[in-house]
């Protein structure tokens, strides 16, 4: 029997200093919970999905309720979930009314033969199911919309496509927050999860990384876990998750997370973090972005958590 360890993160990006308590208790929170359950033998799959959970009815947080605010106001969240034991796993994108997206991802691996399934389509499959539904654009996420918004307008680009440019030049405060997991269990088996309101200001049917196998999240009990965090753009056409992944077949965890980082930034810039766990269950963080904030429970080292690395 292995022992147990969860890492969790709330987002890559810039957290203003007052909310940078209010983020690293809910990162705690939510490692606490997954922890607890894979000390009571459960699987690393419900660790991730209820540790995903917790921070996505967290406000706090870009995921589930608190989502940020596509460029004309609405609320289109993606979620994803992997299953490293199996290799099976799906994403739900552009979710409006969901209460919590991951279980819908959930869902989606376990009741259906796909591996994505996005807007109204996707809410239907969560009310056949019984799944919650939410109100999931929070007044305070609209005040900051209408904030971005005038920023937007300020800098003059005319063409959306520039997005990214903008948020380089805004040193990252557009960033979405993401929220992901990690865990493996006593068998040994790993799973990976993460969920997000997506980057504020999008255009509206934009997809992001989070549901995305491969690019946001990737499980393998043969390699390790990942999930990605940041500009969404850079983590697909990166494939960093994957890579991490494979880069643990030969390395630890955390360099793992170091070596994908600093190809990020070679290829693509500023804006992206990871965290990863290997299959000795070691976990590894890196970012190059000006924070990320993360918890890891381990049954050595107990609960740590940080707002940098
Ligand atoms: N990483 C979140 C997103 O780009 O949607």
């Amino acid at each position: 029997m292995k022992g147990s360890t969860i890492i969790v993160h709330g987002g890559a990006g810039d957290w203003p200093e007052p909310k940078q308590a209010a983020g690293l208790s809910g990162v705690r929170q939510a490692a606490t919970r997954g922890f607890r359950l894979l000390q009571q033998g459960r699987t690393a799959m419900l660790a991730v999905e209820a540790a995903v959970m917790e921070m996505e009815d967290n406000p706090v947080f870009n995921a589930g309720r608190g989502s940020t605010l596509n460029l004309v106001g609405n609320v289109e969240a993606d979620a994803g979930i992997m299953d490293g034991k199996t290799r099976c796993g799906a994403g739900v994108a552009l979710l409006q009314r969901v209460k919590n997206p991951i279980r819908l991802a959930r869902v989606v691996m376990e009741k259906t033969d796909h591996a994505l399934l996005a807007g109204n389509s996707a809410e239907k499959l969560g009310e056949a199911f019984g799944l919650p539904k939410a109100n999931l654009k929070l007044p305070e996420r609209v005040q900051q919309w209408k904030q971005a918004r005038r920023q937007l307008e300020k800098a003059d680009h005319g063409d959306f496509s520039r997005n990214l440019k903008l948020i380089r030049i805004k040193g990252q405060s557009l960033l979405g927050d993401t929220v992901g997991a990690l865990a493996i269990d006593r068998n040994g088996d790993l799973a990976a999860a993460d969920s997000t309101g997506g980057v504020s200001l999008k255009l509206p049917g934009r997809i992001g990384d989070s549901p995305i196998l491969g690019a946001g999240l990737y499980a393998d009990n043969k390699l390790g876990a990942a999930t990605a965090t940041g500009v969404g753009e850079i983590a697909m056409r990166l494939v960093v998750s994957k890579s991490a992944c494979d880069a643990m077949q030969a390395l630890t965890a955390q360099q793992a997370a170091s070596q994908t980082v600093r190809k990020v930034t070679r290829l693509a810039g500023r804006g992206l973090g990871i965290v990863t766990l290997d299959r000795k269950g070691r976990f590894g963080v890196a970012h190059n972005t000006p924070h990320l904030c993360w918890a890891g429970f381990t049954r050595s080292r107990g609960l740590i958590s940080q707002m940098r690395q």
